[in-house]
């Protein structure tokens, strides 16, 4: 299928990605072929789903589409750094019962009241945050700000301290970073550290449970059968996995997506109140509004694989059992059956029904109530302590086709006083 007005379709290539998601191809195959057959150079090839009602409807029917083998484009190698090893399984790949059993574990960690609970603290880590760069008058928005706060949030959750969770996200990035930019040995290096470190907070765990998410696991069972090591591990490296860089590329992508559109940027600053408010940010605030448009106009993650498990039909196109189908969450969130005018950043939408979380299925982002109160507080607190805040040179991007947004953002500001 082709027509004169058709560009080049390639959602492989990470060079597509670089800079913005490829909105041009997106929109062309959302009206001409909105389940698209993909090559895939040494794979079987894939079905693209672009339009919002279509992703919905494979990320809510796991009967029909499942998480297993694996939620990335490529199956895993046959032993090689996956996400299962023999009979255990990350939960993020696996359907329900099995999936629900394991999300009732975590879950009670992850509800809005939970994540409410560390408002508090997450607004002194954000205070904590600014006052490492306010002198400054300058820094990179990614590393300095945007990258702290979930790798600390995340430490905090499970436990351990605050520099390793830094370390640990660091890894992650590589890990999401396509073959293409990190190197397979890299990456085993990173997938290697990743596993020491979590044998280690396995068994200090044990051995001296404290209160916190990584006790609460070390010492877990599931169905009676208690969760040993490599199953811990799973948790950790999805725990760490998914709420490092998906939050960071939020709040670098979203900065990055103000500087564009300078007359928001200035609404939202005004609208952000006194420092240090962001236990009180909320009700008459654009913040709310605001980081729901930003999620729908990153859409940090690019896409979600689910496997057919029958033959069946989506749209026009035939599926067959086996078959791959990739949900690209940046597509659906810019179809205007998801909001109106979606080619406009308008950050004071009352009406966003993005999927920037997941289509409403049983994989929906565990973390997304926490993740809104470490992105509104960290907003909160740039957009009162550092003033004048712009774009200080090119932004870098991720060489990933699977995780969206910059890695380096540099800004300057004028300079202020610590609080801390
Ligand atoms: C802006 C930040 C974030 C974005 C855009 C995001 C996005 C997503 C998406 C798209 C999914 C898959 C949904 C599906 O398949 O239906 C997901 C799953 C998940 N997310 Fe997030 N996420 C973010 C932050 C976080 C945070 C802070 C955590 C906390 C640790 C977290 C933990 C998880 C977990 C554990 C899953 C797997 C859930 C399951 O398999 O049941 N995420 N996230």
């Amino acid at each position: 299928m082709s027509s004169p007005d058709q560009p080049h379709i390639d959602l492989l290539s990470v060079a597509n990605f670089a800079g913005g998601q490829p909105h041009d191809q997106f929109a062309w195959l959302r009206a001409n072929d909105p389940v698209h057959r993909h090559p895939e150079p040494g794979g079987p090839g894939f079905w693209a789903v672009t339009r919002y009602e279509d992703v919905r409807a494979v990320g809510r029917d796991p009967r029909t589409f499942s998480s297993s083998p694996t939620i990335m484009l490529h199956d895993p190698e046959p032993g090689g750094t996956g996400s299962a090893f023999g009979d255990h399984v990350m939960m993020l790949m696996t359907d329900p019962p099995v999936h629900t059993r394991m999300r009732r574990l975590v879950s009670r960690e992850f509800t809005p009241r939970a994540a409410a609970a560390l408002r508090p603290r997450i607004a002194e880590l954000a205070t904590g945050i600014v006052d490492e760069v306010v002198e400054r008058g300058s820094c990179d928005l990614v590393t300095d700000l945007a990258g702290e706060m979930p790798s600390f949030v995340i430490a905090d959750v499970l436990g351990i301290p605050l520099a390793d969770g830094r370390d640990l996200y660091r890894h992650t990035e590589a890990l999401h970073s396509s073959e293409e930019v990190v190197s397979a040995e890299q990456r085993g290096v990173a997938f290697g550290e990743m596993l020491a470190y979590a044998q280690q907070v396995y068994a200090a765990k044990r051995s001296a449970p404290a209160d916190d998410l990584a006790s609460m696991l070390a010492n877990g069972f599931i169905d009676d059968q208690p969760i040993d090591e490599i199953d811990f591990f799973l948790w950790f490296l999805l725990l760490v996995d998914a709420g490092g860089d998906t939050t960071r590329n939020l709040v670098g992508g979203g900065f990055h997506a103000l500087f564009q559109h300078p007359d928001q940027l200035a609404a939202l600053t005004a609208g952000a109140g006194s420092p240090s408010a962001a236990s009180a940010a909320g009700a008459g605030s654009l913040l709310g509004p605001a980081i729901e448009e930003l999620l729908r106009w990153v859409s940090p993650v690019i896409y979600m694989r689910r496997t057919a498990t029958v033959d069946t039909r989506l749209g026009s196109r035939e599926i067959a059992a086996g078959d791959k189908v990739v949900m690209y969450y940046g597509s659906a969130n810019r179809d205007p059956d998801c909001v109106v005018e979606p080619d406009r950043l308008d950050l004071t939408r009352s009406k966003n029904p993005h999927v920037a979380f997941g289509g409403g299925g049983p994989h929906f982002c565990l973390g997304a109530h926490l993740a809104r109160i470490e992105i509104e507080a960290l907003l909160q607190e740039m957009l009162t302590r550092l003033p004048g805040l712009e774009s200080d040179g090119e932004a870098k991007w991720m060489g990933s086709n699977f995780i969206f947004g910059p890695t380096a953002l540099p800004i300057r500001f004028r300079p202020g006083p610590r609080l801390g």
